[in-house]
């Protein structure tokens, strides 16, 4: 085989309470990426075409070259390879983007080479891809776009894990991405707000809430799986980052969302809601939001995604 392409989902992580610890697998966007070798000179080059320009094209500041550049370092391949990404996924919004490329580069990369790496292993090297935008790994965005579905992820030392539950049929989410001007690692930016000291109530909140939520998807009950999206901890350090939250907050719920909350890092804020008859709605809702601001935004209803996927 001389290349391999394979598509990856956008993503929304933390669900509130569960930062860094909960991805869920969105059917809104994909990003492709195409792994080829090209030649063999012994010096394993990588080298990069994106679809979008604004993305980094050096393997050390793009998500799909890292992954790449910690695999062949790894199994020790010096092929020469070309990546080409195709982005679907908007990036610095929020729903995964660098996710999306690392984690369809890493099921590329696999399949090429017949690495037959196992899934939790391949989350830890699509993984890898975050610190081009995040300046740290974290793994909720990429287990989910690789995995699909409900993904909690287990942060040990000793041990990674990746748990992915199948999200009930009824779970129907409305994302509002605003035309905001996002800065460069903007991940990076949006965790530097964040407490390095929290009050035990809010961390004994956020567990009952994270709890909440993986019952309510152990049960397939979305009303279970909302009544746990409420966070103490992150949104109130991360909202002022975001115009218009309060209002979009304030307007989805009035229009009948079961929860709303910032999706990732924001600034996309993100709804949930248990029937598709209220979705245009809701999304209207969150559009007037972002606009009481002077903000605009565009909004995608969607519903999880199955996760990655190779292509013919
Ligand atoms: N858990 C990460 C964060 C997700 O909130 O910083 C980034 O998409």
């Amino acid at each position: 085989m001389k290349s391999c392409s394979a598509a990856a989902p956008c993503s929304t992580a933390n669900l509130g309470p569960g930062y860094d610890v909960f991805g869920l697998a969105l059917d809104a966007f994909e990003d492709k990426v195409k792994v080829s070798r090209v030649s063999s000179d012994g010096e394993g080059r990588i080298s990069i075409k994106n679809s979008d320009q604004a993305i980094p094209s050096t393997p050390e500041s793009n998500s799909a070259g890292l992954v790449a550049k910690k695999m062949m370092q790894d199994f020790g391949i010096s092929y020469n390879i070309e990546i080409e990404v195709t982005k679907g996924v908007p990036t610095g919004y929020g729903v995964g983007s660098s996710a999306a490329s690392a984690a369809a580069a890493a099921m590329a990369f696999n399949t090429l080479y017949d690495l037959k790496i196992d899934k939790n292993r391949l989350v830890e090297y699509a993984a890898e891809g975050e610190v081009a935008s995040a300046g740290t790994k974290h793994y909720d965005n990429v287990s989910a776009s690789l995995l699909g579905g409900f993904v909690v992820c287990r942060i040990a030392s000793d041990r990674l894990q990746f748990t992915r539950l199948e999200p009930p049929k009824d779970l129907v989410l409305v994302i509002a991405v605003p035309w905001l001007e996002v800065p460069k690692k903007k991940t990076e930016v949006a965790r530097s707000v964040l407490p390095k000291v929290v009050p035990l109530k809010d961390v004994v909140h956020n567990i009952s809430g994270a709890a909440t939520i993986v019952a309510g998807f152990a049960l397939k009950d979305v009303e279970t799986i909302t009544k746990g999206i409420d966070d103490a901890i992150i949104e109130p350090a991360r909202k002022h980052l975001i115009p218009g939250y309060d209002s979009v907050k304030q307007n989805a719920i009035s229009a009948g969302a079961l929860a709303v909350t910032i999706s990732g890092a924001g600034p996309s804020m993100i709804a949930f809601l248990k029937t598709s008859k209220n979705a245009k709605t809701v999304a209207a809702a969150m559009v007037k939001g972002f606009k009481e601001t002077g903000i605009e935004s565009r909004t995608f209803v969607c519903r999880a995604s199955k996760g990655a996927r190779l292509l013919a």
